[in-house]
């Protein structure tokens, strides 16, 4: 397989060293100063190109994707902040026709932590006495907040437990009111990236947490999307390619 990078940060960088290590050939790298809004991605300049994985800025990613699927390109994104634009970056996936992953986090440790949450939201849903928070820790220079994957989260906790029916992300002004589920982020030095989902009642509490130790697997994760979505249409999770 012969793969593109669009950016070429702290995650570009680690895609690089993984794919290398796999002998997954690395066609072309995009950045900044050469992909200004997109422009660089070509039909021709991604001919030998199998699938393009693009881990930029959220400002960047809509164009990116729009240039790729234009070129006819299947394309793994795990840059967050843009999901309001998700439903026509479907269409317009869906129009072109060709494939596309998408995730907050390619970590397979985080999509198991997802199975547990739903399992764990399941059974919380019956017992009134439970209250649920998603707390996130990344380093200094994310972008956004809350993290792409403690909003995922809370969907999968709003989706179960009827008696929560917003997020309140940051700090709340005065109490939480009835049916929030407070989302809090903290920035602090260079953490990977940390989530916990906690159940908390008079009696106990239960406390989900996964912690990213380095890049390295939302980069290998990234690579497995990839490998899958070479010959596929249409627009796909993470929980796709680790569940089909
Ligand atoms: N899904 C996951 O598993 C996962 C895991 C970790 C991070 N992320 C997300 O992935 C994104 C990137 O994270 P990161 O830690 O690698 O950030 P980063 O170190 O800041 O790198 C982002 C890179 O994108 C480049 N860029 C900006 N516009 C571009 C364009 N038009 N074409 C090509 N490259 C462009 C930037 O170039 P300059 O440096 O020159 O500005 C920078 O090198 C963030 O949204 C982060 O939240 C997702």
């Amino acid at each position: 397989m012969n793969i593109a990078l669009i950016g070429h940060g702290k995650m570009g960088a680690e895609v690089e060293r993984i794919a290398l290590a796999k002998q997954i050939g690395v066609k072309k790298i995009f950045t900044v100063e050469n992909n200004p809004d997109g422009k660089a991605l070509t039909r021709e300049s991604l001919r030998e190109v199998d699938v393009c994985i693009e881990f930029s800025m959220p400002a960047a990613a809509v164009k990116n994707i729009g240039a790729v699927a234009k070129a006819g390109v299947p394309i793994v994104v795990g840059t967050t902040g843009w999901y309001d634009q998700l439903d026509s970056v479907r269409k317009l996936i869906e129009k072109s026709g060709t494939g596309m992953v998408y995730a907050p986090n390619f970590s397979v440790g985080i999509n198991v932590l997802h199975q547990l949450i739903n399992c764990a939201a399941h059974l919380f849903d019956k017992y009134e006495m439970y209250d649920a928070a998603i707390r996130e820790t990344h380093h200094r220079g994310k972008l956004d907040s809350p993290s792409g994957t403690a909003l995922h989260l809370s969907q999968l906790l709003l989706r179960q437990i009827r008696r929560i029916d917003r997020v309140v992300a940051g700090n709340p002004d005065g109490k939480i009111p009835p049916g929030g589920l407070s989302v809090s982020s903290t920035r602090l030095g260079s953490v990977v990236g940390e989530h916990s989902v906690v159940f908390d009642s008079e009696a106990d509490t239960l406390e989900i947490v996964h912690r990213a130790k380095n890049r390295s697997g939302f980069a290998l994760g990234a690579l497995i999307a990839a490998g899958w979505i070479r010959d596929k249409k249409g627009v796909y999770t993470m929980e796709d390619v680790l569940t089909t």
